[in-house]
């Protein structure tokens, strides 16, 4: 059947790059002579398809969308179809789509978005799905997350000005859901002492004592008395019993909680040993910071950056893998390539793997945990020594995160 009309979908949390999907997606399809329309606020505007109109992106309506910036123009929900109780609706949707001629739906989204893909093609109904989420824990790379880890290694960085200048340690929280591929590479690019991911069990003991030696030495050394230490933690480490931090009891249709809290227990964690500490107020009264009964131990401070993360301006990376993605998927759709998550483009190649394998959680590889603290970074547990292997690489070596 040929192709005519495309429906574009934006689902998940919203992150940088989701603009130039729906750009390069409408874009090509106007090259192929296809019509794009944009299905507004995800899975939720899928469903109530019907009584809907919907904006057709042609060329003069693509060009009031920037891509440089970051949220959706088509808008989000965090809506699981198959949890919709209502036994009509896959009919429902099919008769959406009917009512607005849509051939094939162009989907961006993670992991539970990509469920839904898988979902929807089982019900005959033609989708690709666009990798997208900032938390970057797909098999494939995925729009948002350059972004996203630029973003907080620029806030982090921002940050450390202040830490500096109060003399305090700050444990910077960062989103990332149930992988901590965001705080280590942003935390990297930050240059950050310490850094905290789910995939590593954090003993707060060693922990403590990296930021006082680190701390320590940052203070002696300094000709104006001024130090800082700065963590870079996942909101996905987990407590001592193995669970995740939340402050609340809802959950998403999806069954995830908001994770959010671990900022302050890691800042109990650490006051606690620091307070009981006799080395500080020697360290400090050398140091002429000491102040009996105010001033005794350094400060330790937690921010959490929660959304901040993910708004703002987008990487020109992400604007340039956005579009190629959404420009890809109509490519493959046309072909009749369907339930398959685009890759990238290489040259006249458009790579994809199929949806159920795109969206299998990938984790930090803890063999890079171990080359980082080969320079020094602390991840809360006895460094690890890296065990390299050398290869000599042959065919094409491209390849990011
Ligand atoms: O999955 C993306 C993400 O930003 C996670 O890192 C975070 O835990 C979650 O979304 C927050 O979602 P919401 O904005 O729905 O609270």
């Amino acid at each position: 059947m040929e192709m005519k009309k495309i429906g574009i979908i934006t689902s998940g949390g919203d992150c940088g790059g989701l603009n130039a999907v729906i750009i390069g997606a409408a874009r090509m399809a106007h090259h192929l002579g296809i019509e794009a329309t944009l299905i507004p606020n995800g899975y939720a505007g899928l469903y109530n398809l019907e009584n809907l109109n919907l904006v057709t992106i042609d060329i003069s309506r693509a060009d009031k969308i920037h891509s440089g910036v970051a949220g959706s123009e088509a808008g989000h929900s965090r809506v699981k179809i198959s949890k919709i109780n209502d036994p009509d609706k896959y009919e429902k949707i099919k008769t959406g789509l009917k009512k607005h001629n849509i051939d094939g739906l162009i989907i961006a989204g993670g992991d539970d978005t990509g469920s839904v893909v898988v979902d929807l093609l089982k019900q005959g109904i033609k989708c690709i799905h666009v990798p997208k989420t900032m938390d970057l824990d797909l098999q494939t790379y995925s729009v948002g997350g350059d972004s996203t880890i630029n973003r907080i290694a620029k806030f982090t960085d921002d940050l450390r000005t202040t830490g500096l200048t109060h003399n305090r340690a700050l444990i910077i929280e960062v989103f990332g859901r149930y992988a901590g591929h965001t705080a280590f590479r942003g935390g990297l690019g930050a240059d950050a002492d310490a850094i905290l991911i789910p995939e590593v069990e954090v003993d707060y003991e060693i922990l403590y004592q990296h930021f006082k030696k680190t701390y320590i030495n940052r203070l002696v050394n300094s000709d104006v008395r001024g130090s800082t230490y700065i963590i870079v933690a996942a909101e996905g480490v987990k407590n001592k019993e193995g669970k995740y931090f939340t402050d609340t009891v809802s959950t998403d249709s999806f069954g995830h909680q908001r994770l959010s809290g671990v900022g302050k227990f890691i800042r109990t964690q650490l006051e606690h040993y620091t307070k009981q500490d006799p080395d500080w107020k020697t360290v400090l009264q050398q140091e002429g910071i000491y102040v009996e009964g105010i001033y005794m131990y350094p400060e330790i401070r937690e921010v959490s950056l929660g959304h901040l993360v993910r708004a703002g301006a987008t990487s020109a990376y992400d604007v340039t893998f956005g579009k190629q993605a959404g420009g890809a998927a109509v490519h493959l759709m046309k072909s009749g390539i369907y339930g398959v998550t685009v890759v990238g483009v290489e040259s006249t190649l458009i790579t994809y793997i199929p949806t159920e394998e795109a969206i299998k959680q990938r984790f930090v590889d803890l063999d890079e945990v171990s080359f980082h603290e080969s320079l020094g970074v602390c991840f809360g547990r006895i460094p690890e020594e890296y065990q390299p292997k050398y290869n000599l690489q042959t065919g094409k070596v491209h390849r990011y995160m």
